[in-house]
């Protein structure tokens, strides 16, 4: 899968977004080496803290699949002017699972960059920091 076309498939779960609070939809496609992908939306929530951001709708449908150490590279999509950057949780969140992650960032004209999550989150802290 070429990273336009991961891109784009981030950008078809828009339509699947609960953001009936913040009305910004944010869509995630999680490539594995297999070539599956697993998508996702942000769900929000009437209790705001309990929203759950696209990429970790995309890592916990991938983790509870059994996809854990196969992770290629994510696609994160919104409508915004900016670059829809992943959050800290998120990027904390992929870090668990693959330092080593490409991510894909994309705004609303479907322009996007490619990054590597070391970028995002240098020096992390992961399973080997309990080492
Ligand atoms: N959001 C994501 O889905 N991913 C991010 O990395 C940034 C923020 C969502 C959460 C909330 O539903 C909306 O964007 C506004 O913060």
């Amino acid at each position: 899968m070429t990273d336009r076309e991961l891109v784009e498939k981030a950008f078809s779960m828009l339509e699947y977004a609960y953001v009936p609070y913040s009305k910004f939809p944010v869509g995630a496609a999680l490539l594995m080496k297999d070539g599956t992908v697993f998508t996702g939306c942000n769900v929000e929530n009437a209790a705001y803290g309990s929203t759950i951001c696209a990429e970790r709708t995309a890592i916990l449908k991938a983790v509870s699949e059994g996809h854990r150490d196969d992770w290629v590279r994510i696609a994160v999509v919104g409508n915004s002017q900016d670059y829809c950057w992943p959050c800290g949780a998120c990027r904390q969140m992929l870090y668990e699972f693959c330092p080593q992650l490409e991510v894909l960032v994309a705004r609303k004209d479907h322009d996007f960059v490619k990054l590597s999550l070391a970028e995002l989150l240098p020096r992390g802290f992961g399973p080997k920091s309990l080492e």
